[in-house]
């Protein structure tokens, strides 16, 4: 392993989506919890729907399973009916939260620009985002040596200063992978992972850049995990539908535990 990568911590995170019935949530946290208690050089995190994040938190209190909030509002409070502000997510215990899902973008109009306000309300009151980048990253191949800054990357970051930077995990997830079963290749997964930590250093500096976990997400399986974890910008992965099981789960947090060794 490379020195730069010993610097961060992996970190496997399990996205169930609008997946889960409150007795499966429940289920679901009974069975992982005593393993990963044995676990201290993996992180993990399950984001879920804001209706399970309070009951999760209890339920994981003595646990280092982080639970993560799948969207949040970009004022810290008043008048957004429906919508979950950042400063009550973080009253309620709740530490990261995943900003900008191709879903989010897809589904829910959001734009680079609201996915920016909700970076900035995140970090504001304590909370850590974890970005997702969708962006097409082919037309930067050519640019490879030429300081290129992803511009979902540079945009998502306008106006996070230095020292909160730190507090932001970039999720790299093409929307051809998501839900297709066809995952990115290790070797298109790392490109797109260090042309992200090029930018990073260039809006902020290598060093920082260093300290900053990208995660790779689309159709992550417990088969095709390790050589995507193995690559030395890859700092954990992001998982949907291979996620919603237990087992799997663990086995992801295990094979993560095994690029580390
Ligand atoms: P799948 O792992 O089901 O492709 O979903 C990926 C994802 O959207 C994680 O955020």
């Amino acid at each position: 392993m490379s020195q730069h990568k010993i610097q961060r911590k992996p970190f496997v995170v399990a996205n169930w989506k609008m997946n889960k019935l409150a007795h499966q949530v429940h289920e679901f946290l009974d069975e992982v919890m005593p393993p990963l208690a044995q676990v201290d050089q993996v992180e993990a995190g399950i984001a879920a729907q804001d209706i399970f994040l309070a009951d999760m938190v209890r339920q994981t209190a003595d646990s280092p399973l982080q639970v993560v909030a799948e969207n949040v509002h970009w004022e810290d409070y008043g008048a957004y009916t429906g919508e979950t502000s950042p400063r009550a997510l973080a009253d309620i215990g709740v530490r990261y939260v995943l900003v900008g899902h191709f879903e989010r973008r897809k589904f829910f109009n959001e734009t680079d620009a609201t996915v920016n306000l909700k970076v900035n309300a995140a970090l504001r009151n304590g909370l850590k985002p974890i970005i997702d980048i969708d962006e097409d990253m082919r037309a930067y191949a050519q640019f490879m040596d030429a300081e290129p800054a992803v511009a979902q990357v540079a945009a998502a970051l306008a106006g996070v200063a230095v020292d909160q930077v730190r507090n932001v995990t970039i999720a790299y997830e093409p929307t051809w992978a998501i839900g297709s079963g066809e995952a990115a290749s290790a070797d298109q997964a790392q490109k797109a992972a260090h042309l992200i930590r090029q930018t990073l250093a260039h809006l902020y500096s290598p060093v920082i850049a260093e300290k900053i976990r990208i995660l790779y997400g689309g159709s992550v399986t417990v088969d095709n995990a390790r050589s995507i974890m193995g690559q030395p910008d890859i700092d954990g992965v992001l998982v949907g539908k291979a996620a919603l099981h237990p087992k799997a789960f663990l086995d992801l947090v295990d094979i993560a535990q095994t690029t580390i060794e």
